[in-house]
C-alpha cells in the first residue's frame, strides 16, 4: 500500500490507541482524511465545533488530501448516517458553494467532493449529476473524488451513460478516485452501493476509461463489510496498478 484514507469522524478524538496509530501511520504515509458527516448541502447551520476538530485532526496528521461527499446527512440537528442525494439545482448549486467556501476557509485547505450513490431523484432536478457536480466545481473552486463504482451504480439506477459522466468532468478537478464492489437489490430493480464485494467488471472498464481521461490520480478500493483475506485486496490493489501502468507505457 503506498498511502492511507481514514474516516475523519473515527479520530475526533484527544487521545487513545487509534489516534496513536494513526500518528505512526502518518509520519511513514502519505494519508487522506475522508468524512461523513459535513452535510455541505444540509440546511442546518455548519457545525463549527466539528469543523474545528476536523482542523485540528488535519494540523496533527498533514493529510494530503481531505474530503466529504456532495450530500446532506441530517436536519433540525438529527444526524441520519446516511449520505442524502441533493436535488440538482442551480439553487442547491449556490447552496452548497457558499458553504463549501465556509468550509474552505475553517479548515485553512481545500475540501474534495464525493459524488455519491443514489436510488431516487427529485423531481424539480432541473441539471444532470454531472452538471450539478461540475458547477459545484466550478463555483466553490473545489477538487471532486470521483467514486467510479458510485457512477456505474447510478447509470444503472437512473439510466444514463457513464461515459457521458466522466466526459463531463474538467480532469484538472479530479484529484482522487474510489472504488468499490456493489449488490443487487432483492427484486433486481436497482444496484446498491453496499462496498461488500469485489469490484465488479464493469466498473474495473469504467475505471480503465477515468484513468485514460484523468491520469493516474491516486486510487483507493473501499471494502467494508464481508472484508476478504488482505491477499484479495491487494490483487485488486495490483489490478488498479497494472491499468495505470499499462496506459502510462502506451501513451
Ligand atoms: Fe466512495
Amino acid at each position: 500500500m503506498d498511502w492511507f484514507e481514514v474516516l475523519s469522524e473515527n479520530y475526533l478524538v484527544a487521545g487513545g490507541a487509534p489516534l496513536h496509530f494513526l500518528d505512526r501511520i502518518a509520519e511513514r504515509y502519505p494519508v487522506a482524511m475522508h468524512g461523513v458527516s459535513l452535510s455541505i448541502g444540509g440546511s442546518d447551520e455548519l457545525d463549527r465545533d466539528y469543523l474545528r476538530e476536523l482542523r485540528k485532526l488535519a494540523d496533527r496528521i498533514q493529510p494530503r488530501l481531505v474530503s466529504d461527499h456532495l450530500c446532506w446527512t441530517g436536519i433540525d440537528g438529527a444526524q441520519l448516517h446516511d449520505l442524502l442525494p441533493l436535488p440538482q439545482t442551480e439553487e442547491a448549486v449556490n447552496h452548497v458553494a457558499a458553504r463549501l467556501r465556509q468550509v474552505q476557509d475553517a479548515l485553512a485547505r481545500p475540501l474534495l467532493l464525493e459524488n455519491v450513490s443514489s436510488y431516487l431523484r427529485f423531481a424539480h432536478s432541473t441539471l444532470s449529476e454531472w452538471d450539478f457536480m461540475v458547477a459545484v466545481a466550478e463555483q466553490a473552486d473545489c477538487g471532486l473524488l470521483l467514486d467510479v463504482n458510485n457512477v456505474y451504480v447510478n447509470s444503472v439506477n437512473h439510466g444514463f451513460d457513464a461515459h457521458r459522466y466522466l466526459d463531463a468532468l474538467p480532469p484538472r478537478r479530479v484529484k482522487q478516485i474510489h472504488l468499490a464492489g456493489h449488490s443487487r437489490s432483492a427484486d433486481g430493480a436497482l444496484l446498491i452501493d453496499t462496498h461488500d464485494q469485489p469490484v465488479a467488471e464493469a466498473v474495473w472498464s469504467l475505471y480503465e476509461y477515468a484513468v485514460r481521461r484523468f491520469g493516474p490520480v491516486p486510487v483507493m478500493i473501499e471494502r467494508d463489510d464481508r472484508i476478504p483475506p488482505l491477499a484479495e485486496l491487494l490483487d485488486e490493489l495490483d489490478r488498479a496498478r497494472r491499468i495505470v501502468g499499462s496506459l502510462a507505457l502506451a501513451a
